[in-house]
This record gives structure tokens, C-alpha cells and sequence, in this order.
């Protein structure tokens, strides 16, 4: 008899498996136990492992009395190793069914799984270790390592570079109004809110290139859409400007979506989307000025004036009937953050751009072109009443060789989020860090 290190050696994943369920021959598996019933002398259980589940089935004449007692006092999701043979079977749950000739536990579970069948939301984020287990989420966390590679292959296809930049911080990247302060050894720190700056000093190195790592927003805001800390792609290019930044922002998203829909036949299942929507998501997208998109918002019977941002009814509003995202772009200079170069045309507004995703899902990405005259940068700095000295660094980049440039910033959880069709933000990263929730 082999034993249970041996076991798992000579194991295969259970999507190998059941390739072989034409051959008749004893193979290996491991998982979990996802369900269990029993009828007496049979005892069926659906074994999980990353790639699939499948029916097991073992019948109590066919088992020594220990594997057979290890089988009957199992709870769900205790982990075991099965030994069997593999068949095409219609009635079992995905098509296929192994009859148990062996069964050792790895695992036994101390008590009862605690997730049942039906539970609170607010319990399952408390058990959300556990939770992450169930087939919603198993599948959910497959489309974001997907969609994480899709974006990194693009920006690699694109020549772009991935750098590292740091999390704490004493320059602000945005308004500074939602920093985490810390203790850095009895001085003032934050968590970041945005690589971009950082990005921004490394262009004069390697110029194009993009950061893939948290943001923190201290925002006290209970929406669907918002996390205290979120992973953030930011690409940061030299020589470029906002025309650019949003062609590359499209060409981005459509290549990310059009990987996944060819790619994941089987998410797109799961998750009951609409192919062919998706795969209708290709550049050009329309490009409104934020001027039109008041006019177009007032026109859908809202009350807004020139100058107001737009909040989460707003976005709504304005893209529910859009089948593509769009771009809102030259915003008021007073509502955008202090790097945004004036507009020459407007003067009142910079040149940037929102993107927003249809059917009401909200901004994904922010993007514009950077100031690159040191002069203009500390103008605009002084107007927002930010330290100076916490900023000398990043002025230093436009006394030295400074270059035109731009970039954007796409919260990678909003982009699931819309993607998967999800109700809320917190179930498109694994532990959600939300206004009243920091734990597990
Ligand atoms: O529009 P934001 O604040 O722009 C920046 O941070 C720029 N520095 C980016 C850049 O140009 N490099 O944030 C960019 C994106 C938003 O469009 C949104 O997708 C996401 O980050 N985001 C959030 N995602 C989840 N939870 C939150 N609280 C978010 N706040 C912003
Ligand atoms: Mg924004």
C-alpha cells in the first residue's frame, strides 16, 4: 500500500483527471470536500481542487472499514486524497463520477464547516478566509489573476516597464485630503494614494513605464464602488499628451476584455455575461468634453452647474443607456488634482480625462497630461495650498531635463467589478479593506 505522501506524488489535478475517464484505469486525486450525503452503504461527496470538482462516489463493500469510517466522519471541506477510477456519467453533477477504491483523509476538520447554506453577507465577509473557498469567489479570483496578466501582457507588448514604486510616502499624489497618516519612527507619513508621482521621476529613466500596487484612500464613502485600499495600474509616459493617454487607455481596456472573452468560456458562464457586449468593447470610444457631459446630465433631467463634480448618480446617469465607456474629458481646474496642466483653449479647465464605464458603472480610469515647467507646477501648488517642501523632489523633475508628458491611473477592482457584472466592489479582491472592515 502506497502512503499518503506517495499518494499526493502520483496525483493529478482533477481537469487531467478526467481526461483519462475513457482509459479504465486507478488514478489520484486531492482536494476538498465541497458536499456530502449518504444513502446507507454509498457515501457521495464532490471533491474540489483548483481546476474543477467532480462526483465521487464509494461504496462501503469496496473500502477497508478505516477509510470507509475516515469517509463517514468527514466534514465538507476537510482536504482527502482519492483513488479511483473515472467515468462518463450524465447523472453526476459535472458529467463525470469516480467510483472510490481507496480514501485517506489529510485533514479532518475539528467541527462543522461554519458556512452553510444560507448566511448573511456581513457573515461572510467575517469568515471571508473560508468564504474565499466557495465557487463564487474560486471564480471571481481566477478573472482577476486573468484580467492582472491580461493588463501586465498588454503594457508589456507596449514596451512599457514595470517598476516598484514606494507605499509610504510624505507627497500626497491627489487632493491629500484622504491620506492614512502613520508614525514613520516620529515623523508624519502616509500610505500612498497614488504611485503616480513616483512613476512620473522614473519616466526620465525608462519612459514609459507603469506601476501595479495598492492605493490607499481614507474615504468615507459607503458606496459600491469604493475601497480603502484598492490595486491601482498607473502607467506614466514621456512625450505624451492627453490624445495619446486616452488612445492608449482604450486600446487597454478593449485588449484586456478581448483576451478574457477568448480566453475564459467558461467564466463567462459562470458569471452569465453577455458576449456579446463584451466583445463590442473596441476603440474608438466616445470622447465628450466635461462641459457637454453637464449639458447631457441636465438634459437627463439633473440639476447641475458648471464646476460641479460628479458623483456615483451622476455617472449613473450619464452612461446608463452607453453599450461602450466614455471618455469625459478637460475637467474645471478647480475639481482635478494640482499636477493637470491649464488648458490653452479653455483656461478654466486642464487637460485630463475620466474614463467611464456604460451602463452606469462608474469612472474606471483618471488620466492627464502632467505639468512640466517648474514654475507652472509651483503656481499651481501654492493655489492648492500644499508644502512645498514635501514636494522639492518632485519639482527637481522639472529642472532637470523635463520632458512633456502624461499618464493615467485604473483602479483594477472597478474594472472586475464592471467586467463580471458584480453587485459590489468588495467581492472583486480577496480581503476587503472597507470603511467599518479591516479584518480578517
Ligand atoms: O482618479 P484617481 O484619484 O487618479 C489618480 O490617483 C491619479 N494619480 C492616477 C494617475 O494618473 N496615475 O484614481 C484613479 C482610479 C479611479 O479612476 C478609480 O478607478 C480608482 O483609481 N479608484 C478607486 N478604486 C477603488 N476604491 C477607491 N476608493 C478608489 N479611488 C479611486
Ligand atoms: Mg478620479
Amino acid at each position: 500500500m502506497q502512503n499518503i505522501f506517495e499518494k499526493i506524488d502520483n496525483s493529478e489535478s482533477i481537469n487531467q483527471a478526467i481526461k483519462k475517464s475513457d482509459k479504465n484505469q486507478s488514478i489520484i486525486i486531492k482536494g476538498w470536500i465541497h458536499r456530502k450525503r449518504s444513502s446507507g452503504k454509498k457515501i457521495f461527496i464532490i471533491l474540489r481542487d483548483a481546476t474543477g470538482t467532480i462526483q465521487c462516489v464509494a461504496d462501503k463493500n469496496n473500502l477497508i472499514e478505516k477509510e470507509w469510517n475516515e469517509l463517514d466522519s468527514a466534514f465538507i471541506e476537510s482536504s482527502a486524497v482519492v483513488t479511483g477510477i473515472i467515468k462518463k456519467d450524465v447523472r453526476a453533477p459535472t458529467g463525470f463520477e469516480l467510483t472510490v477504491t481507496s480514501f485517506n483523509i489529510l485533514s479532518n476538520n475539528e467541527n462543522q464547516f461554519p458556512i452553510t447554506e444560507y448566511q448573511s453577507t456581513e457573515f461572510l465577509l467575517d469568515v471571508r478566509h473560508l468564504w474565499l473557498r466557495s465557487q463564487k469567489m474560486i471564480n471571481i479570483m481566477k478573472a482577476r489573476s486573468y484580467i492582472f496578466k491580461y493588463a501586465r501582457e498588454f503594457l508589456d507588448k507596449n514596451n512599457f516597464f514595470e517598476i516598484t514604486p514606494p507605499l509610504i510616502t510624505q507627497a500626497g499624489g491627489e487632493t491629500g485630503a484622504n491620506l492614512f497618516e502613520l508614525n514613520y519612527f516620529n515623523q508624519k507619513a502616509y500610505l500612498t494614494e497614488s504611485s503616480q508621482l513616483y512613476a512620473e521621476a522614473m519616466i526620465f529613466a525608462l519612459e514609459r513605464v507603469y506601476s501595479f500596487a495598492p492605493s490607499y484612500r481614507a474615504e468615507k464613502s459607503r458606496t459600491t464602488k469604493h475601497l480603502a485600499e484598492y490595486w491601482h495600474l498607473e502607467p506614466e509616459i514621456a512625450y505624451f499628451n492627453n490624445k495619446q493617454n486616452m488612445e492608449l487607455q482604450e486600446n487597454l481596456v478593449s485588449y484586456i476584455i478581448q483576451e478574457f472573452v477568448k480566453n475564459n468560456e467558461d467564466l463567462l458562464i459562470f458569471f452569465n455575461l453577455d458576449k456579446n457586449y463584451l466583445l463590442n468593447i473596441k476603440p474608438p470610444f466616445k470622447r465628450i468634453s466635461y462641459e457637454q457631459a453637464i449639458e447631457n446630465l441636465n438634459n437627463k433631467g439633473a440639476d447641475k452647474k458648471w464646476g460641479d463634480d460628479l458623483g456615483v448618480e451622476d455617472e449613473k446617469l450619464l452612461t446608463d443607456d452607453e453599450q461602450k465607456p466614455i471618455f469625459v474629458y478637460n475637467w474645471p481646474k478647480e475639481i482635478k488634482a494640482f499636477y493637470m496642466p491649464i488648458n490653452p483653449d479653455d483656461p478654466r479647465t486642464v487637460l485630463c480625462s475620466d474614463l467611464q464605464a456604460p451602463k452606469g458603472f462608474g469612472e474606471i480610469i483618471g488620466g492627464s497630461e502632467r505639468i512640466w515647467n517648474a514654475n507652472e507646477l509651483i503656481e499651481r501648488m501654492k493655489e492648492k495650498n500644499l508644502d512645498l517642501n514635501k514636494y522639492s523632489w518632485y519639482i527637481d523633475l522639472r529642472k532637470y531635463g523635463s520632458v512633456p508628458h502624461a499618464g493615467f491611473g485604473m483602479g483594477i477592482e472597478r474594472v472586475i467589478k464592471w467586467i463580471l457584472n458584480l453587485d459590489h466592489i468588495r467581492d472583486a479582491i480577496p480581503f476587503p479593506r472597507l470603511i467599518n472592515r479591516v479584518t480578517p
